[in-house]
């Protein structure tokens, strides 16, 4: 509801617009305006628990693409439903890098292993050894058991021509955010993404181990810069989009690691 008495201010958020019986209300600045006003589709009109569940059970990772472009329409459309995300406080601080082609995701691809290379000491015996009193037992399990297999397989795979990074698909989207934002920020655009891709006939998967290796460091910075990323970022994630070269014909049931009820 609208605060007569709002602890931050305005926010930018529009409630004050949207709830107005009268159309009374109208903002302009802090990035709103009244043309971003929009007649909300009828309950018949949205997706039933049922089609969205069906939705939600048929996604599955895809990464083996159909060399095949996605229409700039579905783009613009995979940008539109993920921009109406939530965000922490608005207005919305993410950013999104949007690489069009297998061409240009390879290129990318490329470029990150190149830095990985030479970025190998970070995951030398003698560093890991050095840092371990510092950034003790989790960090060091962390390097010791994801961090360095990952980018050994990266780049080793890199060498012989395979990109286990963005698996050549036709579509990437990194979103990011500035460090301003709530870290979950970007990840909920991104999930958002990820599901107006499945309505729309694609496939999807998400690619987190690029994030946090372009944020610190010489090399990390020059990469940004080449791919434009204006920042670094608390938490990032890239999507990947394409028409599915595989079929799954099964899913598989998951469920949380615990749910604990207080009543
Ligand atoms: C936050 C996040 C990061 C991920 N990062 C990667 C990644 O870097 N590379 C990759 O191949 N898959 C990545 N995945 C895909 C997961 O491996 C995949 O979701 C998981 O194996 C479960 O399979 P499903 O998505 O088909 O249910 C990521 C998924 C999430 C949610």
């Amino acid at each position: 509801m609208v605060s007569d008495n709002p602890a931050f201010g305005c926010i930018a958020c529009g409630h004050c617009m949207a709830i107005c019986p009268e159309n009374a209300v109208t903002v302009n600045g802090r990035t709103l305006s009244e043309s971003d006003l929009f007649e909300i589709p009828s309950a018949e009109e949205s997706a039933s628990f049922e089609s969205l569940y069906n939705l939600l059970k048929r996604r599955r990772s895809v990464r083996e693409f159909k060399n095949i472009e996605i229409e700039e329409d579905k783009i613009n459309k995979i940008i539109e439903a993920s921009s109406t995300s939530p965000m922490g406080i608005p207005p919305s601080d993410v950013n999104l890098l949007i690489i069009k082609g297998k061409n240009k995701n390879r290129e990318f691809a490329e470029d990150f292993c190149s830095m990985l290379e030479k970025m190998k000491w970070l995951v030398s015996w003698w560093f890991l050894a050095f840092m371990r009193p510092f950034w003790g037992k989790s960090n060091d399990e962390l390097f010791r058991g994801f961090i360095k297999p990952m980018i050994n397989l990266f780049t080793a795979r890199m060498r012989e021509g395979e990109n286990l990074v963005t698996y050549d698909a036709p579509l990437a989207i990194y979103f990011y955010a500035s460090q301003y934002a709530d870290p979950a920020d970007p990840i909920i655009a991104a999930t958002t993404a990820m599901y107006a891709a499945e309505s729309l006939g694609l496939s999807t998967c998400m690619i987190g181990s690029v994030h946090p290796l372009i944020q610190q460091g010489a090399l990390a910075s020059k990469f940004r810069e080449k791919y434009k990323i204006k920042g670094k970022s608390r938490e990032g994630l890239i999507v990947l989009f394409g028409y599915p070269a595989v079929k799954y014909k099964k899913g598989v049931k998951r469920s949380f690691c615990s749910e604990t009820t207080i009543n």
